[in-house]
């Protein structure tokens, strides 16, 4: 069955983004289920965050043979990863071959961002608006909008509109590149995607100036350690990794070791930091010791190695006293992966302004202008973040039952049962929205999926209208994602992760930090349970003409 989407406004399913989760939706809803299924993204292709974050350096940070879908083995076989961690190039060509093998662009309107969405209760119907004022209704209403791509955060400084140079946000560079010969460039940030970007811009540009607030752990990329032969490796064993990964912490194919790091002499210990330090990559973080992300004394010891290594690498003894992160531990913030980042800071031509010693001022006609004097530039950048997870949601105007806005629902931060639904917006899914776990995206998207079309195709054989959370469920739900967060290193750090890097953002708890394993066996079972923890409407009857 398929929509004609220019005559028929009414569908079963709307679905917004074509990003990981938004394509995976179209062709499971669509080509699995048979649905009629109508998609919205707001921008002229697909991707999300790989069509949007184009600067240079831009790749994955978990490893692309499992940053991926794992739903078709002819997919995974036919799929040539070039390295270990693509670059964005790389990773929008996969979800565009992915749009075109299983033929999601028609599904999907592009250039159109959805402004509203209203619960209709008398028909059971979402009403979708476009910000073109088009109107469309769908008896189910998925987002896949994201938690960082479409929102990003630039922050208001003095004087902005006096600087006369080039400016752009790390996830809007221009398709066409920017010819850096000769250009001084001044990055403000040392996120992700700072980190990433510097070491990148330093070798292109005649200057770098690095505008640094707080200083950041980073751990080795080492890029280079996937080989062909890896890959041919990777192919033969994918039903095994796909496994590892489902049942582990964070959706990874591989474990942390089973002990504690207190456990161990302190030579066992930075063995294992060393050889998992020259493998490269977050599995330093989670496939390492078990409580590095929950015990503060365990964490010391990571957190000190790092230290120590971001020490042996930077030669200016003042820079390197900026950069060593002291104020918050290892895993307290989203882990970093970098190529060089440190080395970079040895560069005659890269300099580091520590903005807790010297804050900015102003910008000017020419530059950035800090207590210690003038930076002239001919480019900045803005690696300032984005206003994750619920900011993509509150760029929409969503009103579920009973006139209630998703913004007084979330006020306080957001609430959610599972990350899939939010009480008082039935039949609105969510694909890995807030409060889901974190980790491996790709395959947490999955799940999600795969429970909303499961659900779909239970509510019509039950005889069911519509679906959302039980109040006591969400709450209950809320109080274990508040328990993990606050056992977790992530509640030692202001950042994205718990809404604390936007001024005057809630600060909630954004992610269910616990086992993902646990997660998932949790989120299978509910429907397994006949759905427990939700609230099934019957189906009235439909007036007869
Ligand atoms: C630079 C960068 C690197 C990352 N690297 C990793 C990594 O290595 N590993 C990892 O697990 N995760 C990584 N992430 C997180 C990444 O966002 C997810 O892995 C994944 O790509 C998200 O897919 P998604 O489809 O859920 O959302 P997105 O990719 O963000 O796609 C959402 C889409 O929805 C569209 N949209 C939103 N609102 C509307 C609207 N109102 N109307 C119409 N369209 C709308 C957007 O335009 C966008 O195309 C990274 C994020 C960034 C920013
Ligand atoms: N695959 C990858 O390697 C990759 C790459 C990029 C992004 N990502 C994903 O995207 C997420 C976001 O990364 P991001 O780097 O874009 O954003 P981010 O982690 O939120 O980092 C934003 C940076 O901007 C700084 N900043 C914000 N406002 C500022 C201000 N007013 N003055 C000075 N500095 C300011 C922050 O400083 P403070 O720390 O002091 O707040 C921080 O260094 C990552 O955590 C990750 O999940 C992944």
């Amino acid at each position: 069955m398929t929509a004609d989407h220019n005559t028929n406004p009414d569908v079963d399913v709307v679905v917004i983004g074509a990003g990981f989760s938004g394509l995976y939706a179209v062709h499971r809803l669509h080509n699995v289920e048979g649905l009629n299924v109508l998609a919205f993204e707001a921008s002229d292709t697909v991707g999300g965050t790989w069509n949007y974050n184009r600067y240079p350096g831009a790749r994955c940070d978990t490893e692309g043979y499992y940053y991926c879908y794992s739903f078709d083995r002819e997919l995974l076989q036919e799929w040539e990863w070039t390295g270990k961690y693509p670059e964005q190039a790389e990773l929008l060509a996969y979800l565009e071959h992915v749009a075109s093998r299983y033929d999601l662009r028609r599904h999907i309107r592009f250039n159109t961002r959805v402004a509203a969405a209203r619960y209709d209760a008398p028909t059971s119907r979402w009403i979708i608006t476009t910000d073109a004022g088009q109107t469309v209704t769908a008896r189910y209403f998925v987002t896949g909008v994201g938690h960082l791509s479409i929102a990003r955060y630039i922050p208001e400084i003095e004087g902005m509109a006096d600087y006369a140079g080039e400016w752009q946000h790390s996830s809007r560079w221009p398709r066409e590149g920017i010819d850096l010969t000769g250009k001084r460039v001044g990055v403000i940030g040392t996120g992700s995607s700072g980190v990433q970007m510097i070491p990148v811009l330093a070798k292109q540009a005649e200057h770098v100036t690095v505008f640094q607030r707080t200083p950041q752990y980073s751990i080795p990329a080492r890029h280079e350690t996937a080989t062909p032969a890896f890959f041919a490796e990777v192919k033969r064993h994918y039903d095994e990794i796909w496994a590892a990964c489902r049942q582990s912490a964070g959706g990874f194919p591989w474990q942390h070791n089973g002990i504690s790091a207190l456990e161990v002499s302190e030579a066992e210990r930075l063995a294992t930091y060393e050889r998992l330090w020259q493998e490269g990559g977050i599995k330093f973080a989670f496939g390492s010791y078990k409580d590095l992300s929950i015990n503060i004394a365990a964490n010391q010891t990571v957190s000190d190695f790092i230290r120590a290594k971001i020490s042996q690498v930077v030669d200016d003894p003042e820079t390197l006293a900026s950069l060593l992160p002291t104020d918050h531990p290892f895993m307290s913030r989203r882990t970093i992966v970098d190529t060089e980042y440190f080395e970079t800071y040895n560069r005659d031509n890269v300099a580091l302004v520590d903005l807790r010693k010297t804050p900015v001022v102003r910008m000017t006609k020419r530059g950035i202008e800090t207590t210690a004097g003038e930076v002239g530039l001919d480019l900045i950048v803005f690696a300032t973040g984005f206003d994750a997870v619920t900011g993509p949601f509150f760029n929409i105007d969503i009103e579920g039952r009973d006139g209630l806005k998703l913004t007084q629902a979330w006020a306080g931060g957001p609430q959610a049962y599972l990350g899939l639904q939010t009480v008082g917006f039935p039949n609105m899914f969510m694909i890995t929205g807030p409060t889901s776990a974190t980790g491996n995206l790709p395959l947490n998207a999955e799940l999600h999926v795969d429970w909303i079309a499961d659900c779909i195709a239970q509510l019509d054989e039950a005889g069911a209208e519509s679906i959302e959370p039980s109040d006591q469920a969400q709450q209950e739900w809320m109080r274990e994602v508040a328990r993990m967060s606050e056992r977790s290193m992530i509640s030692r750090a202001d950042s994205w992760f718990n809404g604390a890097n936007i001024p005057g953002k809630a600060h909630g708890h954004l992610f269910y930090l616990g086992h993902f394993g646990r997660y998932r066996t949790t989120v299978t079972d509910t429907a397994r349970d006949g759905y427990r923890g939700f609230v099934l409407s019957p189906r009235r009857e439909q007036p007869t003409a």
